[in-house]
């Protein structure tokens, strides 16, 4: 069997040697991608630009001296309102307690701003910004991302990340690497899925932990490089 007795990737036809080049690039790609999703989900959050500490910490365990709404204005929502008046007027009223009876004047600003995707009909991210009530549910403490959230984002990005990991570990295991070398990078690079998703979840719970989130990504960046460049490496570059 040829996994029994593997014969390096340098033995392979050149057919399986350029598929597995491409395969190994795109997965590249792909994880480069989901790498600037992040920042370009994250970095806004805290108004300043760049992703930081602080981001994190707001986008998981929240902005506890802040509303959600006031959160979301501050953050990747501020961008949408019509001109800085709206914005203000906003910031305003939620100084103010947030009254009901000063509601209308939100509204306005509300449905020209926000109402593409916060209408009854759009409904983005589940988010309906037309009458107090929808908002009301806004004006509680930010506590981060909710559970349900994090069982979800966890259960996609454990699914999504799975099968890229088999095959690029399956290609792996086919290198003639040291054993030693291939036990580490393939325990490692299975460890690094959940201790992604694991540093979200802690991060959540205390707001010290959310370097934790930067430390559990940079495990998954370390087993994708090590699995997508060590098979280049002597797929080309490695003497027989
Ligand atoms: C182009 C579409 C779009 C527009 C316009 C928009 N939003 Fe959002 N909104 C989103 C998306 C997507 C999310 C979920 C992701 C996120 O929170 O960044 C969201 C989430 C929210 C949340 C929920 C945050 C939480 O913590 O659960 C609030 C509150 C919100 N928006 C308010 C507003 C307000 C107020 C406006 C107008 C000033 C606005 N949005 C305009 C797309 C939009």
């Amino acid at each position: 069997m040829f996994w029994k007795d593997p014969k390096g990737l340098k033995s392979i036809p050149m057919y399986s040697k350029i598929g597995i080049t491409i395969l190994l690039i795109v997965a590249g790609v792909g994880y480069l991608l989901g790498f600037a999703n992040i920042i370009a989900t994250y970095g806004p959050i805290d108004e300043k630009p760049g992703m930081s500490i602080q981001d994190i910490r707001i986008a998981f365990y929240g902005a506890r001296e802040k509303t959600k709404l006031e959160k979301s204005i501050d953050g990747t929502m501020k961008e949408y309102f019509m001109d800085e008046a709206g914005y203000q007027a906003t910031k305003d009223w939620i100084a103010a307690g947030a009254p009901e009876n000063g509601f209308p004047r939100i509204k306005e600003i509300f449905d020209v701003s926000c109402s593409t995707c916060h209408s009854a009909d759009a409904q983005v991210a589940g988010v309906v910004t037309v009458e107090y009530e929808d908002v009301a549910e806004y004006l509680k403490q930010d506590t981060g991302k909710s559970v349900s959230r994090l069982i979800s984002l966890s259960h996609t990005h454990i699914h999504g990340t799975l099968p890229v990991m088999f095959a690029l570990i399956f290609i792996f295991s086919f290198t003639l690497y040291k054993n030693w070398i291939k036990t580490l990078v393939i325990a490692f690079s299975a460890v690094a899925i959940l201790a992604d998703v694991a540093a979200w979840w802690l991060a959540k719970l205390a707001a010290f932990l959310a370097p934790i989130v930067i430390l559990g990504g940079l495990t998954l960046a370390l087993a994708n490089a090590a699995l997508i460049l060590l098979p280049l490496y002597e797929l080309w570059i490695k003497k027989e």
